[in-house]
């Protein structure tokens, strides 16, 4: 498929996704979601895809936010449909999806950027990386996911003080307050991604996707994640992962999971 607005290349089952609109940062207009949303589908149905990297191009955005001359003059229904349809079709799409999802932020990841990076399931930064939520002081709030999972990475009162002062912190602000789990120099930002990756697919990805659930379900008021967990763990001793896995062990050899 080709893009307009971003990169998708598959390499050793990582999906690289890079939003690729460094003269404006790489901000999100709709065509951008719809294109990421798009490549994000695919990846979830191909089954050479392991593992998602999303960055940004160039050494200088992740993602700068939302395109704010692209909705400077919505009305109250449009913005509305905006985070509707955003949150729907991207951010928890992200969260939810089966294979794991990093963020690899490269520099400014601002507003709808910062959220993007917070809907993978977690997030790497180079070192000169600047992160906020700077939407009230454009009069609006966050609108895509920013306000419920700000708080739950870095508690309510850092996000609240992040939110209602609109400022950018800094790589190591961000690290201590476990909004980042890693910060790599900036060269080093890709290949150190792609290593984690790499890590996470000697793995069983059924058992991962299923795990990514059970995590996922501990932020879901509607559901009990104990339950889910309970399940998923039922679940796996069904899988021809779990029996590669455990026999591996009791043969003394490094398993070779079939993932399913
Ligand atoms: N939406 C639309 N365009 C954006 C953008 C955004 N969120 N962020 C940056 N851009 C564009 C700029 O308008 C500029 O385009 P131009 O060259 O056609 O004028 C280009 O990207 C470069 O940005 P510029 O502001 O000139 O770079 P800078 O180094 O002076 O400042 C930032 C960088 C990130 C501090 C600044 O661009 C900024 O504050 N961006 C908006 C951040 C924001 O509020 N995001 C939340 C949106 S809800």
């Amino acid at each position: 498929m080709r893009y307009q607005n971003i990169k998708s290349e598959l390499r050793e089952g990582i999906n690289l996704v890079v939003v690729d609109r460094p003269k404006k940062l790489n901000a999100l207009n709709r065509e951008t979601i719809e294109e990421l949303h798009q490549a994000m589908a695919d990846a979830e149905l191909n089954d050479e895809v392991k593992v998602v990297i999303l960055t940004g191009s160039g050494d200088r955005a992740f993602v700068a936010g939302a395109d704010i001359a692209e909705f400077s003059q919505y009305t109250e229904e449009e913005g509305r449909e905006l985070a509707a349809e955003g949150q729907r079709k991207l951010f928890d799409f992200i969260a939810n999806f089966s294979k794991p999802v990093i963020a690899a932020i490269n520099g400014y990841a601002l507003g709808g950027g910062l959220e993007l990076a917070m809907a993978a399931h977690f997030r790497l930064a180079s070192d000169n990386v600047k992160l906020g939520l700077p939407e009230v002081s454009l009069g609006l709030i966050p609108g895509y996911g920013g306000t419920q999972r700000l708080p739950q990475i870095v508690g309510k009162a850092r996000a609240l003080e992040l939110i209602m002062t609109a400022e950018m912190i800094d790589a190591n602000q961000a690290l201590q307050y476990h909004l980042v789990n890693h910060v790599v120099a900036q060269e080093d930002l890709l290949s150190f991604a792609f290593d984690i990756a790499r890590k996470i697919m000697k793995n069983s990805l059924v058992a991962i996707s299923t795990a990514i659930k059970a995590v996922n379900a501990n932020y879901d008021p509607q559901l009990n994640g104990y339950e889910v967990e309970i399940e998923g763990f039922g679940a796996s001793f069904a899988t021809q992962d779990f029996k590669e896995g455990t026999t591996a062990f009791l043969e003394k050899r490094k398993p070779n999971f079939p993932g399913k």
